[in-house]
């Protein structure tokens, strides 16, 4: 049964208010209780010496209350005396400045020493609680890559990286040809020549920035890698890391490969303000609920990286203190964003924090319980949640006919070439799903995998896709499923260049894109009605059919039976019309509202404050409808 839980920090409260905290937490209806991951100084304060009493006394605490603990690995705050053992650990920022001390995060993940140091930590939790019943799950880390924490210049990180291009293309020679030196006389006679990509006079080559970004995310991998070979063989329990919301530095699905269960935190009001391009009345209307697709992008994204057992760790209980703005919740939020996250498969939706800390970095950052003890509001709704979530079937299963592909690589390759601002990969990747969305579709997110068998859905959709190989092509056009790609989609090789003859390379589509064009913000060539596209075109040569142009007659999607490719970036209501023309849809949903399905119900979610009618239903804002599926 999906379970409610909540963070809970032991160290950060005397040890009298423990049993209370417990059995409040228990009487809110809340089952897991996350601890740990910020401990690091009262675990091990002095190098060698540990402290298990304090941690022994407050897992005995929670545990006898009835909680299940999940216990992190607290290598995200490695304590002051660790850098006097490695002075140069710290991550070094693209400027060429140390990322120092006093907040945390203070690592470069291609540091040997601290890597070590970290899978000991691991082992030493492992040998003490691996076998104990009570620790439901482990927590390797804490948010890989947030703070801007993955790309990192240090020593460590170049030697590193030097290592990576040797193993990968055995000679100088090679890595001169594939990167294309000979451009700007840039070639290397010896590994030791090469350089990280920062502090360059202009922009770097291209090849180089990409494979930098590329042996960055393999460096997270390994070092998550590495904490689970040292705490697997020591417990039975599953392990997982808690990811952040749009944080795209490294590959997810790599690092998801080693470990069990995925899980991310969910701060909607937040990301509305800090992290989400939107028109101001779209930012203004949902103020006090989030965007409405934000977090269930995320959650079919992890539902994919946890291989279908994914979690939200953190949910939002209140304002939190980190975006420009920090407005409370619309009252019925913090209930539904958890429902939501069930209606997408969530196993445990836990709250970030129980109680609001009166000290340092996070005093005005919400929990459930106000700093004196008292109930805040978002104590009520998680009371609310847990009740409704008792009230559900113990297994709901996610149900979609839609794909989309999502591909870290391909991320970094357009931020490595963006050839235009404002051409983002998540922004692209984000319209299709809100378009999909809006259509009423539920969808499963899916990485693009050579081995994958992609049958079984009507539709497809995979933009921005840097390159393919034959055989993730083949997998996708063999699916029978209809399929849309573009744009920039397949325009380069891997070695980042320009492939002969020109892509995308579709099997029965005939067309190469020969020119692509960026236009600047505010320029926006017509299609028909209202729509409209915006800052990307491309030209296309080939006898391919062209389904749709715009109105000076430049094509701008091509069609070959089931397969599309889309020469351009279309705005939201273009494509709203190609999605209904997609999938059948009759109709686009009102902007606040959104239909999830399982096997067994339909969750039909307001995210406006107001009441939506709705197929005969009126969904009360701020608040979900579950009907059963026939
Ligand atoms: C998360 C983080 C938590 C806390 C929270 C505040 O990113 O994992 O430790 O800082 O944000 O919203």
């Amino acid at each position: 049964m999906p379970s409610i839980g909540v963070c809970y920090y032991p160290e950060h409260w005397a040890e009298e208010t423990w049993p209370r905290d417990a059995r409040r937490m228990v009487d809110t209806g809340i089952t897991h209780v996350r601890i740990g991951e910020f401990a690091w100084s009262r675990i091990e304060p002095r190098p060698g010496v540990f402290d298990w009493d304090w941690l022994d006394r407050a897992i005995d605490v929670l545990a006898s209350a009835g909680l299940k603990i999940v216990l992190g690995t607290p290598s995200a705050t490695p304590p002051r005396w660790m850098l006097d053992r490695f002075p140069d650990m710290l991550a070094v920022d693209a400027a060429g400045a140390p990322r120092k001390f006093g907040s945390r995060r203070h690592y470069c993940h291609a540091h040997d020493g601290y890597r070590d140091a970290a899978a000991d930590m691991c082992r030493v939790l492992g040998e003490r609680y691996g076998r104990d019943a009570r620790i439901a799950a482990w927590q390797i880390d804490n948010e890989y890559g947030c703070h801007d924490t993955v790309l990192s210049y240090s020593d460590a990180a170049r030697h590193a990286f030097r290592d990576w291009l040797a193993r990968k293309y055995q000679s100088p020679e090679a890595l001169n040809r594939a990167w294309g030196n000979v451009f700007w006389s840039m070639e290397y006679a010896d590994w030791t020549d090469v350089d990280l990509p920062n502090l360059t006079v202009t922009q770097p080559n291209p090849a180089h920035e990409l494979d930098y970004r590329r042996f960055v995310s393999d460096m997270v991998a390994q070092w998550n890698a590495r904490q689970v070979a040292a705490l697997r063989p020591l417990t039975d329990a599953p392990l997982l890391h808690n990811y952040m919301g749009r944080v795209l530095e490294f590959d997810h699905f790599d690092v998801g490969a080693d470990l069990d269960i995925a899980s991310w935190d969910s701060y909607p009001i937040g990301f509305l303000s800090d992290r989400l391009e939107a028109a101001p009345a779209h930012k203004a209307r949902f103020m006090r609920q989030g965007d409405p697709d934000f977090q269930a992008f995320h959650h079919d994204l992890y539902r994919a990286v946890g291989k279908g057992r994914w979690w939200v760790m953190e949910q939002q209980p209140g304002p939190v203190n980190w975006a420009p703005s920090n407005p409370a919740p619309a009252p019925g939020m913090v209930r539904l964003w958890a429902i939501e996250a069930v209606a997408h498969g969530a196993e445990v939706v836990s709250y970030f924090r129980w109680r609001q800390a009166p000290f340092a970095q996070e005093q005005l950052h919400a929990g459930l319980m106000y700093p004196d003890d008292t109930p805040a509001p978002g104590l009520t709704e998680a009371k609310r949640a847990a009740d409704d979530l008792a009230a559900l079937p113990a297994q709901l299963t996610p149900s979609a006919r839609v794909a989309l592909i999502f591909d870290y690589q391909s991320d970094w390759a357009w931020k490595t070439l963006p050839q235009g601002a404002g051409f983002d990969y998540f922004d692209l990747a984000f319209s299709a799903y809100r378009a999909l969305r809006r259509a009423g579709m539920s969808i499963d997110i899916l990485p693009l995998e050579t081995a994958r068998d992609y049958g079984g859905y009507d539709l497809i959709v995979a933009p921005g896709l840097m390159t393919l190989n034959a055989a993730e092509m083949q997998a996708l056009t063999a699916s029978g499923a209809t399929l849309l790609m573009g744009p920039r989609s397949n325009l380069q090789t891997p070695d980042f260049q320009i492939p002969n003859p020109p892509g995308p390379a579709i099997p029965g589509l005939d067309l190469q894109i020969m020119q692509v064009e960026s236009y600047p913000q505010g320029y926006a060539p017509h299609v028909r009605d209202d729509r409209h596209i915006g800052i990307w075109q491309e030209h296309g040569r080939g006898t391919a059919e062209v389904a749709l142009r715009r109105r000076d007659g430049i094509p701008i999607l091509y069609r070959a039976g089931k397969i599309h490719y889309l020469a351009a970036w279309p705005d939201d209501a273009l494509w709203g019309d190609i999605v209904q023309d997609l999938t059948g849809a009759p109709s686009l949903l009102p902007p606040g509202l959104r239909i999830r399905d399982t096997e067994s119900h339909r969750f039909v979610i307001n995210y406006d404050l107001d009441p939506v009618d709705w197929d005969g239903h009126t969904v009360p804002g701020c608040d979900a409808l579950i009907l059963p599926r026939s």
